[in-house]
């Protein structure tokens, strides 16, 4: 579903020029659950955020389904990236002063929802991750894992088919985590494709596909299949 074709990322920032991938190629399977890893500063997030289109590549061909991101317009992204992706950043990121329901509806006003449905779809999508009675809680009075499937939530409410999570139980203790996780398999259950970066192995050993990342580049891909040949 999602294919990358020797893509390239660097950043400038003033003389410095980071190289934060450097050619990579893979392909991530449809309606399964892809993985991850390697090192800090190896070109996960990056990885995740040209895969969600949220950033384009220096150099090379990022494909969803066919369609090659980088042969849209900026709006074509904004407009894809608000039908097709539900992403859960490596920080919650959600907006401290609004309750929960009110963090979850917001990707529903970006694509003009009337309200009355807008309120009901962020309660669904909360009821989702076990948290409709939490909805007008503010963040900080909710756990980390609570936080977590806010966020979750809020990456959920446009039931889009790709969702990226950047390090969902990175700050979750071992029992939330594996809860995110055992919702996150039901995504792909439901259909979704999900792609998760994480450091957990318990969460790499149950991937469909696993992709190792190192200064930028692919150490390693397997698949399940692969993985449990002799
Ligand atoms: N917006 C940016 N501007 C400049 N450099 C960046 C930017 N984003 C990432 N980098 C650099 O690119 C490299 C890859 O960063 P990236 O965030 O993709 O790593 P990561 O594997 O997600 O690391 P971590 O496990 O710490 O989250 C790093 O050296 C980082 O400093
Ligand atoms: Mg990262």
């Amino acid at each position: 579903m999602i294919a990358f074709h020797d893509v390239h990322k660097t950043y400038l920032m003033g003389e410095t020029r980071v190289d934060a991938l450097r050619g990579v190629t893979v392909e991530l399977p449809e309606r399964r659950l892809a993985v991850i890893m390697g090192p800090s500063g190896s070109g996960k997030s990056t990885f995740l955020h040209l895969a969600g289109c949220l950033d384009v590549p220096t150099r090379g061909r990022v494909a969803c389904r066919g369609t090659d991101l980088g042969s849209l317009s900026s709006r074509e992204r904004a407009e894809f990236r608000a039908r097709s992706v539900g992403f859960v950043f490596q920080k919650f990121n959600l907006i401290p002063n609004l309750s929960a329901a009110r963090n979850v509806e917001l990707p529903l006003f970006l694509g003009n929802q009337p309200t009355a449905q807008a309120k009901r779809r962020a309660l669904d999508a909360l009821a989702s991750v076990d948290l409709a009675d939490r909805a007008s809680h503010r963040p900080a009075k909710l756990s980390g894992g609570e936080q977590q499937r806010v966020a979750i939530a809020r990456a959920l409410v446009n039931d889009p088919e790709l969702i990226l999570a950047d390090e969902p139980t990175g700050n979750l203790d071992t029992k939330t985590g594996l809860r995110i996780l055992a919702m996150l398999r039901g995504l792909v259950e439901k259909g979704k494709t999900v792609v998760v970066v994480t450091h957990n192995p318990e969460i790499a050993e149950s991937a469909d596909a696993l992709v190792i990342l190192r200064d930028g580049a692919v150490e390693s891909f397997s698949t399940a299949e692969g993985r449990s040949r002799p």
